[in-house]
């Protein structure tokens, strides 16, 4: 007889003690069955059972190279919806707390998307005229949108390579949904910031003239993350002015005057490679979350360098947080019994078009 799914609420009064050894008894019987994917920011008592970590771009891959039954997604929803895209219909990919999303994709949905495309093609030919490119913290429904109309989805690592790709496609862009990440990488192509402009989905035409909307070359959706908005250039000034040999890194999130005060700007796994390989002894200020700052400062303590976190307040990302180890508990002591808690599917007429995006990203990445 089928036992029923185990409830979650007595591990919501579990001590993580007791969560740690749930965890490491049901990762023991389930063996090679299950892979556990964490992002960068995932929290230390959660990242510590990593198989793999990487920034969205690598892990994307990685889910997409996995061959466990169950791939346990530390992160958020958008990423394990990737890992369902891009892993087998055998497969499932898990994610352990579904209230883990990210505030930045929940900026835009189809329905704006789709009205910002009717909206553009009463000014001119959407179609013919702009590529769709939606950065991947986007909902899957999103990234079908790109791929059914000629589009693709880009991660923070190849931003770059994949504005390239869709303007030779089509003569304009409509990123969505970070305007930071799209404002940045026009900047790094030479774009000016003039051609660049701000599409606001809650105003009619975006807030823009039809002029304005023929003349841009790249129209930025109104979103932004509310971990990386907390970083400000009076941070790397007051940090410059007391440290003049200390280098600064940011995430491209970041707003662009923090990223042309940066010395460096780049995906999170960009940030960990360049501030471990430095030279020894050398000081950084990183734009980008406290998990994965405070991993790194400890990290490379050892060869005397010292890494500080941009903000002066606290800023995490408080929904990958949601991932504690009595989710993961739950989660795996659910799979160990033989029940799959908090599968992420995506629906099979997103899926195939959302597919065809991701695969041109990886291709031209
Ligand atoms: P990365 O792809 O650089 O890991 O960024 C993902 C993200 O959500 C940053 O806020
Ligand atoms: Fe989303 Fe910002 Fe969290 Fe990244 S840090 S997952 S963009 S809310």
């Amino acid at each position: 007889m089928n036992t029923p799914c185990i409830d979650f609420a007595p591990y919501s009064q579990m001590t993580d003690a007791e969560c740690h050894v749930r965890i490491r008894a049901a990762r023991e019987k389930l063996g090679s069955k299950v892979v556990i994917l964490c992002h960068h920011y995932q929290r230390a008592d959660v990242y510590q059972y990593a198989d793999l970590t990487g920034d969205s771009l690598k892990l994307a891959r990685l889910a997409s190279q996995a061959d466990a039954e169950y791939i346990v997604f530390c992160g958020v929803h958008f990423m394990a919806e990737v890992a369902d895209i891009m892993s087998t219909s055998q497969q499932t990919a898990i994610l352990p707390d579904l209230a883990a999303g990210c505030s930045m994709a929940d900026m835009a949905n189809l329905a704006k998307v789709e009205r910002c495309w009717r909206e553009l093609n009463e000014v001119l030919n959407a179609e013919e005229q702009f590529t769709p490119v939606t950065y991947i913290n986007s909902a899957a429904d999103l990234k079908a949108f790109c791929g059914r109309h000629g589009g693709i989805v880009c991660t923070s690592s190849n931003a770059r390579t994949i504005a390239e790709w869709a303007f030779g496609q089509r003569e304009k862009i409509l990123f969505f949904p970070d305007q930071h990440l799209g404002r940045w990488t026009g900047h790094t192509m030479g774009i000016p910031l003039e051609e660049m402009l701000v599409w606001d989905p809650d105003l009619e035409l975006g807030g823009l003239t039809p002029e304005q909307i023929r003349k841009a070359r790249l129209l930025l959706w109104k979103g932004h993350c509310s971990v990386h908005q907390m970083f400000q250039p009076a941070h790397i000034r007051k940090f410059r002015s007391e440290h003049p040999d200390g280098l600064v890194i940011s995430h491209p999130e970041c707003s662009f005057e923090v990223c042309q005060l940066s010395d460096y700007v780049g995906s999170t796994e960009h940030i960990v490679k360049i501030v471990k390989e430095a030279p020894a002894n050398t000081r950084w200020l990183v734009g980008t979350e406290l998990n994965l700052v405070n991993r790194l400062a400890e990290e490379v303590k050892p060869q005397g360098k010292v890494v500080q976190f941009m903000a002066p307040t606290v800023c995490m990302c408080s929904t990958m947080q949601r991932i504690d180890p009595q989710h993961l508990a739950w989660t795996l002591d659910n799979l160990a019994a033989g029940h799959v808690v908090n599968p992420i599917r995506v629906p099979a007429h997103e899926l195939a078009e959302a597919k065809l995006a991701l695969e041109r990203m990886l291709a031209v990445s």
